[in-house]
């Protein structure tokens, strides 16, 4: 039953390690990543009952990657039609996160929207985005044909655009998060869904053993070349651009899921508080740009955060 489920997790919880997050808030240690008590239970919720479709396409990202991005992107590359018009693309009139829900956050979480397992885009494809690493999430997602999409992004930019997130949000409280400190428990890898760094390579070592279901990308790969990773996504999801219509269709969607398209319709605007999250709609939206952490990182924190970048990802081949 739920009460005896409840109580178990409860058990499971108080002996798990926990550390002091920023606002007093704490993670607690799940199988080598830290989780804020609410995601935890929500991602044993997720690893004990979601069983993804053949046709699911699944957007797996560490925090302030670019999953809003990408939830854009998938959406229209996959209801995309011929003669599209984006003057009525759903995007318009409604924030990525309220078409594309995530696992933990919205559909096995406390406040459950399960109605949106049902919804399907066009062909009968479910897109759901999580935040649940690998190494956790790996038996679920490999018990099905269903595809993934990864993305990450540069870990200081990552870092920073998560920094001013988590001011944002009032579940936080008012206590700021002192910059120093963030760099610190980022590098040591507590940080929400952390360590970023087995996030990443828990996800890439996937891709390389099996590039026909994991789709990996930089958030910079993207903004450098945007059209090309938008027909590469087409075809690993099994939705070619074809011909010079595709041109087009590439040109287009690239063109409306820009950070300075996006950004500007109302809805992303609003500084109303979100469906699926506890946070306005604009918070998802910020500067969009490559290379911000250079405006508030000094050299020292920059140094450090390179030299477990270095230690981390140089020995596996991935280049930060
Ligand atoms: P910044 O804080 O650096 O601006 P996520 O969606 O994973 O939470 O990541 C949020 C980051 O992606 C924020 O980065 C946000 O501004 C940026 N972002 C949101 N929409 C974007 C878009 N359409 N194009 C590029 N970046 C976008």
């Amino acid at each position: 039953t739920s009460l005896e489920m409840k109580s178990n997790q409860l058990v499971i919880t108080s002996s798990l390690p926990r550390e002091k997050w920023c606002a007093n808030q704490f993670l607690y240690k799940f199988q080598n990543f830290w989780f804020p008590l609410t995601y935890l239970e929500a991602t044993q919720q997720v690893v004990a009952n979601f069983k993804p479709l053949p046709k699911d396409v699944i957007l797996a990202s560490f925090p302030k990657t670019g999953t809003t991005w990408l939830k854009a992107l998938l959406h229209s590359i996959i209801n995309r039609s011929p003669k599209q018009d984006h003057n009525n693309n759903p995007l318009i009139s409604n924030h990525p996160h309220d078409l594309i829900p995530s696992l933990e956050t919205n559909l096995y979480a406390n406040t459950k929207k399960t109605e949106f397992l049902s919804v399907k885009n066009h062909k009968d494809v479910r897109i759901l985005a999580t935040h649940i690493p690998y190494q956790i999430l790996g038996d679920v997602l490999n018990s099905s044909d269903c595809k993934v999409v990864y993305v990450t992004r540069n870990p200081k930019d990552t870092l920073i655009s998560l920094w001013h997130f988590v001011q944002k949000s009032k579940s936080f409280g008012d206590d700021p998060w002192e910059l120093e400190v963030a760099v610190d428990q980022f590098c040591n890898g507590i940080v929400l869904f952390g360590s970023y760094y087995d996030h990443v390579l828990g996800y890439r070592q996937e891709c390389l053993k099996r590039p026909q279901k994991v789709f990996f990308v930089t958030y910079e790969e993207i903004k450098e070349n945007p059209k090309y990773y938008v027909r590469k996504i087409g075809e690993f999801l099994g939705c070619p651009f074809e011909g010079e219509n595709g041109d087009v269709e590439i040109e287009e969607i690239v063109k409306f899921c820009s950070f300075e398209n996006l950004s500007n319709q109302e809805m992303n605007k609003s500084s109303e508080l979100s469906n699926m999250f506890p946070l306005p709609y604009n918070s998802f939206f910020r500067k969009g740009e490559v290379g911000d952490h250079m405006n508030y990182l000094d050299d020292e924190m920059i140094q450090k955060i390179d030299g477990v970048t270095r230690e981390k990802f140089h020995g596996t081949g991935f280049v930060y």
